[in-house]
């Protein structure tokens, strides 16, 4: 007898095209995209345009950095039979709703986003006062409402972008009646991984350790890593909690080693040169398959390529038929 079809609920998530990913990339986003892939109707696409709200004035490596990113996302296991993966910029459909929702977004919405202010004042270097980093979270609204997703898979600092979306889906329903879904967060459960000098792991800090460095510069982030202070001599005792070598054992090493490194760091049994090494080991044991499924990308990029073409015609069908319904419903058409 033939089943009934399923229809698995749609989570969408987008990520900057920053190049090479980090650990902290892995843990904060990817893995959890991965556990997803199997269950939900997945769509995941390269934020190039979002790039642009803060890199306009650097756009030279933007090609490049796509693709590196991808190729990171399908060594991980981003399963293109499972999951769509497409790019942002080559759907224009994105940015028609994105003008759209501009015509009925307050300012004072915008003005009041924590990520807005926050990176005015951070991020060194560029002029953000610009019409499109205050449009940021407009054009994410854009993103997830276009695909009509129930869920969006964030970090933490993401989660006002989501709850703004939801707001103008409820304007955007009110005037011209019900056309999308109000979209959850799934909040990703991170482990904290912390850069090799102990703040949040960043490419733009210089601290990371990337998915595709191989052993020998693993081996070398790792030893020069920062430690728990306190332990400024082999007997010193130390506490791993306050240490960026331990958040990654307790990601990347079996529990029993986990253990045993927290006594040993504790009681000043175990030096920080043999927790480094333990660690590195089952860190580049991990990162091994990834690496090698990688090569095939990297032998044959054009692989990439194909794969987000074809994800983006399949993004396309769902973001015309939304934007057919739009300009009906806004009276466009
Ligand atoms: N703003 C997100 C970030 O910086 C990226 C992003 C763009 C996104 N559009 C999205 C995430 C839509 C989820 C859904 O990480
Ligand atoms: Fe960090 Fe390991 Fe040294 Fe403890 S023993 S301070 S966990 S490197």
């Amino acid at each position: 007898m033939l089943q009934p079809e399923i229809k698995r609920p749609r989570v969408l998530s987008g990520m900057r095209p920053t190049g090479k990913l980090h650990l902290g990339n892995l843990v904060g986003a990817l893995q959890n995209w991965i556990k997803l892939q199997d269950r939900y109707d997945s769509y995941h696409f390269v934020a190039d345009w979002h790039m642009l709200t803060t890199e306009y004035a650097n756009t030279s490596d933007l090609q490049s950095n796509i693709q590196e990113m991808v190729m990171d996302w399908l060594a991980v296991g981003l399963d293109p039979q499972k999951a769509t993966l497409f790019v942002q910029s080559r759907l224009p459909e994105h940015a028609e709703l994105h003008l759209l929702f501009s015509m009925v977004t307050p300012l004072g919405w915008l003005e009041r986003v924590p990520t807005y202010k926050e990176q005015l004042e951070n991020l060194q270097g560029r002029d953000l006062h610009t019409y499109g980093f205050l449009g940021y979270p407009v054009l994410q609204a854009a993103d997830i409402l276009m695909y009509k997703a129930g869920y969006v898979p964030v970090g933490e600092d993401q989660v006002p972008h989501v709850e703004l979306t939801r707001e103008i889906a409820r304007r955007f329903n009110q005037f011209y009646g019900e056309i999308f879904p109000e979209p959850q967060t799934l909040l990703t459960p991170s482990p904290r991984l912390r850069g090799t000098d102990g703040r949040k792991m960043s490419k733009s800090y210089g601290n990371a350790i990337y998915l595709s460095d191989p052993p020998e510069v693993v081996d070398k982030k790792v030893r020069g890593m920062m430690t728990d202070p306190a332990r400024k001599r082999r007997y010193d005792p130390g506490d791993p909690e306050k240490c960026p070598v331990f958040d990654h054992h307790k990601v990347f090493s079996p529990p029993d080693v986990v253990e045993q490194v927290d006594r040993g760091c504790r009681t000043a049994e175990m030096g920080c040169v043999e927790c480094k090494q333990l660690m590195a080991h089952y860190l580049n044991e991990y990162l091994a398959p990834i690496q090698e499924r990688r090569k095939v990308y990297e032998r044959e990029p054009q692989k990439v390529w194909n794969i987000l073409a074809e994800g983006t015609e399949k993004a396309r069908c769902v973001a015309r038929a939304t934007m057919a319904e739009v300009r009906t419903a806004t009276k466009l058409a």
